[in-house]
Formats: structure tokens, sequence, C-alpha cells
């Protein structure tokens, strides 16, 4: 997080995984809608109503969260103890596994690999998990490959869960980026197989939607867990600040027109990153079906040298494969400005032709 903060700065930014933020200009902004303090409670009652709507939960359900970050956290404090197993997939996203060593975890992986389009495989989760694993983390769509993990995989976890007892955590912050048909939702399958529902997820609006700065995360949770998160969450932020809560309400009154900017956007963008990928012999890449980013091997040299090239001399940066446990790989984000991606990958084809020679 601290080299996405001070590091991965560049002219040409392929290094963020989201949408290009909504400037203010392009955000419909209710000023006689705002106010600076709410009364008190869990929550802002109107934003937890349509998050729960959006998300087709009951509003026990859902926990409001400042962004993904803190949902991830406050739902991995909620349920871990130090010495809990914890099982992460591999490759993951950095802050997943700092939060459970963080928390005192045991951390056991799975992989998800290269060679197998990053697919999750239960057996290999089968292979793994014990009565004593609290919780499985998966992302889907996957950081840093974009690969999405469908209905049916997540109904065999749920069920290997209920068998061995703990739970099942989604990061689904880049799922809604699926537009052509309908996303392998986790929650709704946990509730089809359990009453007490096995699976839960984080999300926000900051990766499909380009509003990072709202700091509107929620999680899902079964109503009793939901409450205990709440209690946790008095520790942490007691309150989200109002203003934001009521932007994030205007943003969900909007929602379809950040979603349209979000599914053009990438389209377009997709495209470029397809006729790049197309030109490289010098890249292996898996390609998802969505999202905003992919998570290509270098098959010569050593990527991390790559990298540093491609930033000071291209001024071009995507993430270092190391941030992921895989040092050959590095991501590609095309979630910015087409003109900037544009410009970003041949600047990246430039690179790649001169570190070739090398
Ligand atoms: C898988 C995943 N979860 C969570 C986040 C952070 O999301 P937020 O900005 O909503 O806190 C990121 C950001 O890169 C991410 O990739």
């Amino acid at each position: 997080m601290e080299w996405a903060k001070m590091c991965s700065q560049a002219h040409f930014n392929l290094a963020t995984s989201g949408l290009t933020s909504v400037p203010i200009g392009e955000f419909p902004v209710e000023l006689e809608e705002l106010e600076i303090t709410k009364p008190g409670g869990y929550g802002y009652d109107p934003l937890q109503q349509r998050i729960a709507r959006h998300s087709g939960v009951s509003e026990e359900c859902v926990v409001a969260a400042t962004g993904t970050s803190m949902a991830n956290h406050l739902a991995m404090a909620a349920l871990l103890d130090p010495g809990d197993e914890v099982l992460i997939e591999h490759p993951t996203y950095g802050p997943i596994l700092d939060i459970a060593n963080y928390l005192g975890a045991q951390v056991k992986r799975f992989t998800r690999k290269f060679e197998t389009k990053f697919v999750v495989e239960p057996a290999e989760i089968a292979k793994a998990i014990s009565g004593r694993t609290r919780l499985i983390l998966l992302s889907n769509l996957h950081n840093p490959s974009g690969a999405l993990i469908p209905a049916e995989t997540l109904r065999a976890i749920g069920e290997m869960v209920q068998r061995t007892g703990g739970h099942v955590l989604v990061d689904e912050v880049y799922l809604e980026m699926i537009f052509d048909s309908a996303p392998p939702f986790a929650f709704p399958i946990g509730q089809a197989l359990a009453r007490d529902n096995p699976y839960i997820v984080t999300n926000s609006l900051t990766k499909v939607y380009g509003l990072s700065g709202l700091r509107c995360g929620w999680i899902l949770a079964s109503p009793v867990l939901a409450r205990r998160i709440w209690l946790l969450n008095d520790l942490f932020g007691v309150n989200a600040a109002h203003p934001a809560e009521r932007m994030s309400l205007m943003a969900f009154n909007h929602l379809e027109q950040f979603r349209k900017r979000a599914r053009t956007l990438l389209a377009t963008n997709r495209a470029l990153l397809d006729s790049f990928l197309d030109s490289r012999r010098d890249l292996e890449c898996f390609r998802p079906p969505g999202g905003s980013v992919v998570f290509p091997r270098l098959t010569h040299g050593d990527a991390e040298a790559f990298c540093k090239l491609l930033r000071e001399k291209y001024d071009t940066s995507v993430v270092p494969g190391r941030f992921f446990e895989m040092p050959q790989h590095f991501r590609i984000g095309i979630g910015g400005d087409t003109q900037n991606v544009r410009t970003g990958l041949e600047r990246l084809s430039a690179a790649l032709d001169e570190f070739a020679k090398r």
C-alpha cells in the first residue's frame, strides 16, 4: 500500500486497478441534501437501505465500513482469534495477507495457478482445509489476475465449509465489472446453502464506480455476525463521516450512470489491451472475461528490472509481481483515461523492445 501511495506515480499509470476517479464536476451533488452530522445509531438508515437493496439482502445483514479495506479488516477481526487457522489464495491482494498476520492468525495457502488460468480448484482447498480452518479468503474477480470464480465453485466451497465449520470471506470489490451476465455473488449462494450463511462478502463503490474518495464500503454477513462487527467497529471508526454517507446515497441514486461510464471505458480500453497483448511474444497472459486488470508473465529477463526501466525511462507504471508473491509477473490496470492507457501501452511496448535487446 505504501508503494501504491508513494512510488506508483508515473505520467502513464497502468498501476491502478480501479476506474479513473469521478471528478466533482461530474458528480450529481445536491448541496441541499448535505448535512454534517447525523443523529446516533448504527449506520445511516437511508444508505443502509440502499446497500441492502443493491446487494439483494435484508438490512440487518449490512455493516457499513470505510472502504473494502476496513470491511476486510473488520470482518477478519470479528472472526479470528490469535492462532486461528486461515486459508488464503496465492497469489493474493497483499493487505489480506497482512491483516491475517497482524491478527496473529496461522496462515495456510492454496494456489491459483497461472498454468490453469488462476482458477480456484475446490480440490486444492479440500487438501488444505481442516476442522481448524476458521476462514477461507478469496477475491472475485481475482486480484491480481482478474479471474472469475463461477457460482458452482462457490457452491462447492460453501458445502465443504459447512462440513468443516468456519466461514468464507469473498472480496467482491471488482465483481460488478461483469456487465454481460449476472455476476456470481457469493452471499445469496451461501444463503441458499444454509440458514447460517458460511459466506461473508466485502465490497465498496471504489473500483467499479470510480468513487474511492467516498470510502463507501460494506460487509454482508449473517445478522448475528453483522451485529458483532458493528460493535467491533466501535473500537475503530465508531461513525463514518456523515457528508460522505450523504454523498454515497447520491451516488446510489445515480449508480446506473456510473455503471455505464465503467462499462464503456473498460470496453474501449480492453480492445487496446487485447491488441497490445496480441502483439507481444515476450508476455504470457491469461485474459480474464472482464474486469480492469491482467497479470502477464515476462518470458525472458528479470521482471522487476523491467518494471524499473519502464518507470524510470518511460514514465509508465505497472505493479511489480513481487507485491503478489509472483516476481516474474506484473499487473497492468486498464481503468484509466483511454488516452493515458493507450500511451501507457505504447510505452510498455517500447520498453519491452528495449529490454529484449539487453
Ligand atoms: C481486492 C481488493 N480489495 C480491497 C481493495 C481496497 O478497496 P477500497 O478502496 O474500497 O478500500 C483493493 C484495492 O486495490 C483490492 O484490490
